[in-house]
């Protein structure tokens, strides 16, 4: 593809994002960009589009050699993969937004990349609108990056909110969310944490260089989270968020996980609500700054695939350099967590796990205590996630090894113990 070559693109899925991009397409003239074809799975829906755009065979676009670019943003992950597999061996560049379809096959994208020295561009399936994936990849080099905070999930945000602040139950916070196009066609993927660690994964390459899966790094959800969690909250001057971290560690290994967590009200990320979605970069020089954008629904989503569309004008691809320049990043779960952990009886809580047990509170009903604990731990078990247990993580929550001992010592002394 040359520079300013005209873009003719054949798009897989008209669903929010595909019907979005299209709305937003027409209205963008100046890109020289136009949809020759929409390959989508069910003719008989009603579009509201020209019936001759659509068609439901995918080889119409494929091996159509007047299409230079694929966009797909279709919900099933191995269709996905087949389309953007198939358009790259056939010499198309591509945009994508499926996160999932990414995440759940990184290592064989980035080879095909190397194969067919095609452009793979996915900006809109991580925090939708906010440009964070082009920034990682030209703007923060490997050294200088200590930890990234995350609220990549707007789904989950959403009902955060509503549920803390407007007092909705969970399911109908969760239904708005649906009704307006924010949740996956299976919520429990934004719910359970999959969404938001399928988007880490894709984030941890762009940032540290890492291949990694959802198998390898720990997560989950607000699926447990309950009213009276929140209510300790309050009462400690936090709120609740879905958060994802990554951070660069004193051994250089890097620690990254998605968890509830704990923010307090100067924390930028308490800023972010609904459905928006906020990224705080921390690094060496430039201390913390914050990414901030709506991170879910058809236009946000769209204008970071159009953007996409955009950058292939001027041969724009993901050079990988954390991957390929440097030496790429190891993941480790060797550092404790600060944890509150609310229950409803003390004999399901394995309480010789912990390095130590800083407050517990175990009046009548919901019971819950806060205790630093080994993170690997966590990996290996999961009484955490069962029987009504609910884990969240204290603001500021990862103590390396070298910290432990003295935060160990100072905390006994407050116990009245050594
Ligand atoms: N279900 C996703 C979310 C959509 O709620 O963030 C955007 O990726």
């Amino acid at each position: 593809m040359t520079a300013h070559q005209r873009l003719t693109i054949g798009l897989f899925g008209f669903g929010v994002v595909g019907e979005g991009l299209y709305k937003v397409l027409q209205q963008t003239s100046s890109l020289n960009a136009t949809i020759k074809k929409v390959c989508i799975k069910d003719a008989n829906k009603k579009r509201n589009a020209p019936a001759e755009l659509f068609t439901t065979d995918k080889d119409e676009l494929l091996n159509d050699e007047t299409i230079n670019v694929i966009v797909e943003v279709i919900n099933e992950s191995e269709p996905a993969f087949q389309i953007i597999s198939k358009a790259l061996t056939n010499k198309k560049a591509v945009v994508s937004a499926s996160k999932k379809m990414i995440a759940e096959h990184l290592p064989e994208i980035l080879k095909l990349q190397e194969q067919t020295g095609m452009p793979f561009l996915c900006e809109s399936s991580a925090c939708a609108s906010i440009p964070v994936i082009r920034n990682l990849e030209e703007y923060y080099d490997n050294d200088l990056l200590h930890s990234l905070r995350a609220i990549i999930n707007g789904s989950t945000n959403y009902i955060l909110t509503k549920m803390f602040e407007n007092k909705l139950d969970f399911k109908t916070a969760l239904l708005q969310a649906q009704q307006l196009g924010f949740a996956e066609a299976d919520p429990t993927l934004d719910v359970d944490g999959w969404d938001a660690v399928n988007k880490w994964v894709i984030l941890l390459c762009h940032a540290y260089g890492i291949i990694t899966s959802s198998k390898e790094i720990l997560f989950t959800g607000i699926q447990n989270i309950n009213e009276s969690d929140a209510n300790v909250g309050r009462e400690k001057n936090y709120e609740i968020r879905l958060v994802a971290q990554a951070k660069k560690l004193l051994n250089g290994k890097i620690a990254a996980f998605v968890f509830p967590q704990f923010v307090n009200h100067e924390d930028h990320l308490a800023f972010v609500k609904n459905e928006y979605n906020g990224v705080v970069i921390e690094s060496s020089f430039a201390d913390k700054q914050f990414f901030y954008g709506k991170g879910a629904g058809s236009f946000p989503t769209a204008s970071a695939v159009l953007s996409d569309i955009s950058a292939l004008r001027y041969e724009y691809r993901y050079e990988y350099k954390k991957l390929y320049h440097h030496t790429p990043n190891q993941l480790t779960n060797d550092f404790y967590v600060r944890v509150y952990v609310s229950f409803d009886e003390w004999n399901l809580i394995p309480r010789e796990k912990f390095e130590w047990i800083e407050e517990w509170h175990a009046q009548e009903g919901r019971k819950y205590l806060i205790a630093v604990i080994h993170f690997n731990h966590l990996a290996e078990d999961d009484w955490w996630k069962k029987n009504n247990t609910s884990l969240i993580l204290t603001p500021d929550p990862i103590i390396e090894d070298i910290e432990l001992r003295k935060l160990k010592k100072k905390s006994l002394e407050l116990a009245g113990i050594s």
